[in-house]
C-alpha cells in the first residue's frame, strides 16, 4: 500500500504541465479498436485505468506498448472480441469498448460493468442505443451477449445526455451503413476530443461539443498520431490546491475554455486567474469568500469531478457555500474524511452545506474514490499540520503522479511506499 505525506500551512509557488485527460483517452483507446493501422497517442497519461485498457486491448489480440510517453496501439492482430469479467470489472468505464467491439466484429461479449465507489453505474441508455442501430443484445447471468451482423445508421435520441453512451454510439455508428444523428448528446469537451481523433482516423465526425453528433458510416479507418487535450478536471484540481494553500501557480496546457465554471467560482471566491496562449496564471492572497449555490450538471454546467475538489477549497472560505450534487448518488463520500480534519459540512440528500472554518487540521485519511481522494490532498495543503492520506490507489486512476506535480507547484508532500498489511 501507499500513502500520501502532507505537510500544509504553506503557500504554493511553482508551475506543471498539465498531464492528458484521462477521460479523453479512454474512450481514444476503445476507438483504435476501429484503426486499421498503427495509432501512436502522444503524451497519453500513465493511469491505473490507462493500464486497465491496455490489458483489454492486449486480451483482444492487439498490440499496445509504451514508446516513452507515446502509447502506441496496432489493432491488426486483434482475434477476439470477448472480454472476461476479471478484466471488465478493473475498470467501470471499461462498457465504452462495447461499441467498438460491434463496429468491428459485428458482436461482442462481456461482463456487466460493475457499479463503482459513487453508485451504480447504468447503462441502459447504451445499450437501447445500440439495439436502435441493429445489435440483438441478450443478458444472460451477467454477461451481455451482443449480435451486430449490419449495424444500420439512423437517428438516436438520448433520454439524457450520458457522456459515456454518447461515445459509445459514436463508436458503434462508425461500424454502421448510412449516417446517424445522436440527438441530446452530451457536450463535453472530450467528445469533441474523441471526434478529433476518429477524423484523423478517416471518419467523418461532426456536430461533438453540441447536442446533435453526426456520423457517416460505411467508411475505413487508417491508424493515425494524435495528442489527446490536456486534462481539464486535473487542471481544476491543482487551482483548487492553489486556492487552498494560497500562493501563486502556472499550469501549462491548460485550457480555460474546458474549465470556466471552476475558474468562474475560484474567482467569486478571491482567486486571481488570468489565461493564455500557454496556460492559466492563478494568484491567492487572501481568505477565500464562500460562492453561491454550486450546483453540478452537465458540461457546459458545473463539472461533477470537480464538485470535491472545490469543496475542499472552500472549507476555510468565509461563510456558507451550498454544494448540490446532481450527476451522481453517492458523491459526498469524502465528507467524513475531511470532517476528521475539522471541516463543518452537512450533508442531506443531494445537498452538502459547507460552512468554513477559520483552520483545518492534519489527519490521518483514506481515499474513498478517484476525485474525493484528490480533495483530501487539497484540504491538507491548507490545514496545519500533517495529513496522511492512505488508499491512494483511487488517486492513481486519473492523476498520473499527483505528489510530482504538486511538489512542483511547491508543496511539501511525499509519497511513502508502507508494506502490504
Ligand atoms: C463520464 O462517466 C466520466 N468518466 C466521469 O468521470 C464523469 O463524472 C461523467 O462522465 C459525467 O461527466 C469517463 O469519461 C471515463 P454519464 P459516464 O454516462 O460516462 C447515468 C471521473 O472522476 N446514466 O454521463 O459514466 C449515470 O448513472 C469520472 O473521471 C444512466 O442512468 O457518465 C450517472 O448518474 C467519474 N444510464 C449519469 O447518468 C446510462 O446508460 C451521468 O453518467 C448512462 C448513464
Amino acid at each position: 500500500m501507499s500513502q500520501l505525506t502532507i505537510t500544509g500551512g504553506r503557500a504554493l509557488r511553482g508551475e506543471v504541465t498539465v498531464q492528458g485527460a484521462k477521460n479523453s483517452v479512454l474512450p481514444i483507446l476503445a476507438a483504435t479498436l476501429l484503426a486499421r493501422g498503427p495509432v501512436e497517442l502522444l503524451g497519453c497519461p500513465r493511469l491505473r485505468d490507462v493500464d486497465a485498457s491496455v490489458r483489454i486491448l492486449r486480451h483482444l489480440g492487439c498490440d499496445a506498448r509504451w514508446e516513452g510517453s507515446s502509447l502506441v496501439v496496432d489493432t491488426a492482430g486483434l482475434n477476439r472480441c470477448e472480454i472476461s469479467d476479471i478484466l471488465m470489472r478493473e475498470m467501470r468505464s471499461s462498457a465504452i469498448f462495447l461499441g467498438a467491439i460491434l463496429a468491428r466484429c459485428g458482436q461482442a461479449d462481456l461482463s456487466y460493468p460493475g457499479g463503482c465507489e459513487l453508485g451504480p453505474r447504468p447503462i441502459d441508455l447504451h445499450l437501447s442505443g445500440l439495439r436502435d442501430l441493429g445489435a440483438e443484445i441478450r443478458e444472460e447471468g451477467g454477461v451481455l451477449r451482443c449480435r451486430a451482423p449490419r449495424l444500420m445508421g439512423r437517428e438516436l435520441i438520448l433520454s439524457m445526455p450520458s457522456v459515456g453512451a454518447t461515445e459509445n454510439l459514436m463508436l458503434a455508428a462508425c461500424g454502421a451503413e448510412g449516417t446517424t444523428v445522436i440527438s441530446n448528446a452530451a457536450r463535453e469537451p472530450e467528445i469533441v476530443d474523441l471526434q478529433m481523433f476518429l477524423n484523423a482516423c478517416g471518419a467523418k465526425v461532426q456536430g461533438a461539443g453540441s447536442s446533435s453528433v453526426t456520423v457517416e458510416g460505411g467508411r475505413t479507418f487508417h491508424g493515425c498520431t494524435y495528442a489527446c487535450m490536456p486534462d481539464r478536471i486535473v487542471a481544476s484540481t491543482y487551482l483548487c490546491a492553489l486556492a487552498s494553500a494560497g500562493g501563486s501557480v502556472r499550469l501549462l496546457g491548460a485550457r480555460e475554455r474546458h474549465l470556466a465554471t471552476v475558474t468562474a467560482a475560484l474567482r467569486e471566491a478571491g482567486c486571481a486567474i488570468a489565461s493564455d496562449e500557454g496556460g492559466l496564471t492563478a494568484v491567492c492572497r487572501q481568505r477565500l469568500r464562500a460562492v453561491r449555490a454550486v450546483r453540478t450538471a452537465p458540461y457546459p454546467g458545473f463539472p461533477t469531478d470537480a464538485q470535491a475538489v472545490l469543496m475542499a477549497a472552500l472549507l476555510r472560505s468565509r461563510g456558507t457555500t451550498v454544494f448540490e450534487e446532481n450527476i451522481f448518488e453517492n458523491r459526498y463520500r469524502h465528507v467524513d474524511e475531511l470532517t476528521r480534519m475539522g471541516a463543518r459540512i452537512r450533508v442531506s440528500g443531494r445537498t452538502a452545506v459547507v460552512t468554513g472554518v477559520e483552520t483545518l487540521h492534519g489527519a490521518p485519511v483514506r481515499c474513498t474514490d478517484l476525485r474525493g481522494g484528490a480533495a483530501l490532498c487539497v484540504a491538507a495543503l491548507g490545514a496545519e499540520g500533517e495529513t496522511q492520506v492512505s488508499e491512494i490507489c483511487h488517486i492513481d486512476r486519473g492523476y498520473e503522479d499527483i505528489a510530482r506535480d504538486l511538489r512542483a507547484l511547491g508543496a511539501d508532500i511525499v509519497r511513502v511506499e508502507t508494506e502490504e498489511r
